[in-house]
This record gives structure tokens, C-alpha cells and sequence, in this order.
């Protein structure tokens, strides 16, 4: 972290530098860049990391649109990369996908409903399970909207309250409860016994996943946001609740910024950007020591790898507005425009100062 006089660098840098890094959340409101970003991010760790694989938790895809290629739910190597791998996984799957059709409905269902969830979160605990054994070398999830990601990252403690809950219905009801899945046709094989041992056996494994995601070493979230007021308002809230669960972050990333050169012409975005200053001040008022990225609003979507790629510089460089950057042409051509202005400015201000002379 940056000592108090200095604010930390406005790039994700570190992100790449920290090399201990296994899991690396991207987050915030819908529609703010959230799979533009953790593309991004994916694919410039796949320049410093042996082996990555990019996961989408959202159940409405969005990773194949930025790619530009189809991915299902097991990893896919992504076309131009030797390392950069991609799978989207849907965590509202059905109950039987997770405990099998095998007769046990009833019991799950009486438990999804017991502990809201829990089959989400048995999902989620089911693919973390199996990312683990791939060996990656970092992963990147690319979250659904906050409310949803945050309800995922909860589900260790959804987990345990499943286990404990089922613990007690066993400890209650005794063989009860394997006499009932008997009745509804359950097999002894499938009854509760098994259910109980496949959630205690998930157990190890989320304790485990509590235990990296707590752990700021291998585990961080970075926050996408735009800077409009509710964004603001709901990265607070998104930052409180990571911290609630112990849970790393330490970026921001504002992105679809209006800078000057963009705006000269219109009024309505001369507008926006002030607007927009005023929240960009109060992201660095409230977050001083967070490494807080501004990406650019682009005329175009950010959709497939070159674009991707393209846009990647403003992640590793904080963004110049283009009025310095150009062919010489373009920058005397814009120098001409900006003196056109700056004396139409001189005229208007003279002409201020004579009325104000006058009254
Ligand atoms: N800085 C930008 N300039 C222009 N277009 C952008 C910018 N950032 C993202 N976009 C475009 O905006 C759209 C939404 O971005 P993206 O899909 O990354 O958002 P999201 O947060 O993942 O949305 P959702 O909540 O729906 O998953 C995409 O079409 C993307 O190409
Ligand atoms: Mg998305």
C-alpha cells in the first residue's frame, strides 16, 4: 500500500505482480464492464502466468460475446492464446445435476428450501472442486451483478449452515428420515446417508476455498464501477460486504471516463464529464488507498481479442487523452481548433467584464 502523501498507482500493475494470486474476482453493477475487464485482466496474466482459465459465474454469458467464440462448461482454449482458457458455468443448475437423478428430490428440495441457496452454492462448490484439480494457474471469474456475486461468495457459510442443518434433522429424526426417502422411493443407497456423506465430503473442500478465499495472498476482487452515483453508491456497498466476509480488494476500476478532448464539441457531454469529475473525486476521496483504474468511454463496443488487446494498454498505462497523442497533422489540426476556441473564450470573457463593467 502507498505511504500518505502518495496515491497508489492508477493501473492493475500489482494484479500482474502479485504473483501469489489464485483467484481473482471481477465485480460490480450490471452493464458497467465486467467482462470486458476480467477479459482484459485474463488475458494480460496469461502474458505473465503459465496457465490461465477464465470463469463466467453469470448465468446470462457474456464471455463468448467479448471473445467472440462459443465456450460451455468445461474449459476451452481460446483462439490466439497457447494459455488463456475459458469456461462459462450457469450456478442455477438444476438439483439433479449436482446430486444426481437418483431418486434423492425430495430430500434436496426439502433442504434447498430449508437453507436458500444451498444448491447454488453446491454448484459453485461442485466447480470449485473440479477447477482445483485443473491446476491453473490463476483463475478469473467474471461475476454476475452484485447482489448475485455477493450471495456466491457467501455460500462457505451457506455450506456449513446446510451441514449443520442436516445434522440436526438427522440427529432428531433418527432413522426416521431414512424410513420417509425409503417411502418415497428413495434407494437405502441414495437415502440421506449418502446425501450427508457427499455434503461432509464437500466440506473439506469448502473449507478449504473459505480459507484461500480469505486469504489476501491468493485470493482478491476487483471492482468495476462507472463513475455515476449509484455506481458509487453500490461499489460501497459491494467493498463493506467483501469486507464483511474477510475477502481482499484493493482496485478499482472506473471505466467509460469522458475525458476533455473527447468532449469539446458537445454540450451534453461537457456536462456528463463535469458530472463525472465530481464522482472520479469522490472514488479518490473515499478509496485512497485502493490502486483506482480509469478506462476511457470508446465510441465502439469492446468486443473480440484485438479489440480486447487494444484496450488493454489503458489497464498498464493511465489513460492520456488523445490530444497529446497522434500523427502531427492531427495534433496541429487540434492545437488550431483549441486556439479558435480558447479566443472565442477571451471574446466572450472580454465581453462578461464590459457588462459587468457597465452595471
Ligand atoms: N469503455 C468502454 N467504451 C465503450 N464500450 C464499452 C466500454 N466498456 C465496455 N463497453 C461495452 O459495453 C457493453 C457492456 O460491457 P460488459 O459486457 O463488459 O459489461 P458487464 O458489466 O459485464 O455487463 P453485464 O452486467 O450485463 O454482465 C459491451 O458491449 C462492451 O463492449
Ligand atoms: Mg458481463
Amino acid at each position: 500500500m502507498a505511504s500518505d502523501q502518495e496515491l497508489p498507482e492508477g493501473t492493475i500493475q500489482n494484479i500482474l505482480d502479485q504473483e501469489t494470486l489464485k483467484w481473482v474476482f471481477v465485480g460490480g453493477k450490471g452493464g458497467v464492464g465486467k467482462t470486458t475487464c476480467s477479459s482484459i485482466l485474463s488475458i494480460l496474466l496469461a502474458r505473465v502466468r503459465p496457465s490461465v482459465l477464465i470463469i463466467s459465474t453469470d448465468p446470462a454469458h457474456n464471455l463468448s460475446d467479448a471473445f467472440q467464440q462459443r465456450f460451455t462448461k468445461t474449459p476451452t482454449l481460446i483462439n490466439g492464446f497457447t494459455n488463456l482458457y475459458a469456461m462459462e458455468v450457469d450456478p442455477t443448475v438444476e438439483n439433479e445435476d449436482i446430486l444426481g437423478a437418483d431418486g434423492t428430490d425430495n430430500f434436496v428440495s426439502e433442504l434447498a428450501n430449508a437453507i436458500p441457496g444451498i444448491d447454488e452454492a453446491m454448484s459453485f462448490a461442485e466447480m470449485l472442486k473440479l477447477v482445483q484439480t485443473m491446476d491453473y494457474s490463476v483463475v478469473v471469474f467474471d461475476t454476475a451483478p452484485t447482489g448475485h456475486t455477493l450471495r456466491l461468495l457467501q455460500f462457505p457459510s451457506t455450506m456449513e449452515k446446510g451441514l449443520a442443518k442436516m445434522m440436526t434433522l438427522k440427529n432428531r429424526f433418527g432413522g426416521l428420515l431414512s424410513q420417509m426417502t425409503r417411502i418415497f422411493g428413495a434407494e437405502d443407497d441414495f437415502g440421506e446417508d449418502a446425501i450427508l456423506g457427499r455434503l461432509e465430503g464437500m466440506k473439506e473442500v469448502i473449507e478449504q476455498v473459505n480459507k484461500q478465499f480469505k486469504d489476501p495472498d491468493l485470493t482478491t476482487f476487483v471492482c468495476v464501477c462507472i463513475p455515476e452515483f449509484l455506481s458509487l453508491y453500490e461499489t460501497e456497498r459491494l467493498v463493506q460486504e467483501l469486507t464483511k466476509f474477510e475477502i481482499d480488494t484493493h482496485n478499482i476500476i472506473i471505466n467509460q471516463v469522458l475525458f476533455d478532448d473527447e468532449v469539446l464539441e458537445s454540450k451534453l457531454l461537457k456536462a456528463r464529464m463535469k458530472m463525472q469529475q465530481k464522482y472520479i473525486h469522490q472514488f479518490y476521496l473515499l478509496y485512497d488507498d485502493f490502486h483506482i483504474t480509469k478506462l476511457p468511454l470508446l465510441p465502439e463496443e469492446v468486443c473480440g481479442v484485438e479489440a480486447l488487446k487494444s484496450f488493454s494498454q489503458h489497464f498498464l498505462k493511465p489513460y492520456e487523452p488523445s490530444i497529446v497523442r497522434g500523427t502531427v497533422e492531427e495534433l496541429e489540426k487540434r492545437i488550431s481548433v483549441l486556439k479558435l476556441k480558447l479566443k472565442d473564450a477571451e471574446a466572450e470573457l472580454e465581453r462578461a467584464r464590459k457588462g459587468k463593467q457597465k452595471v
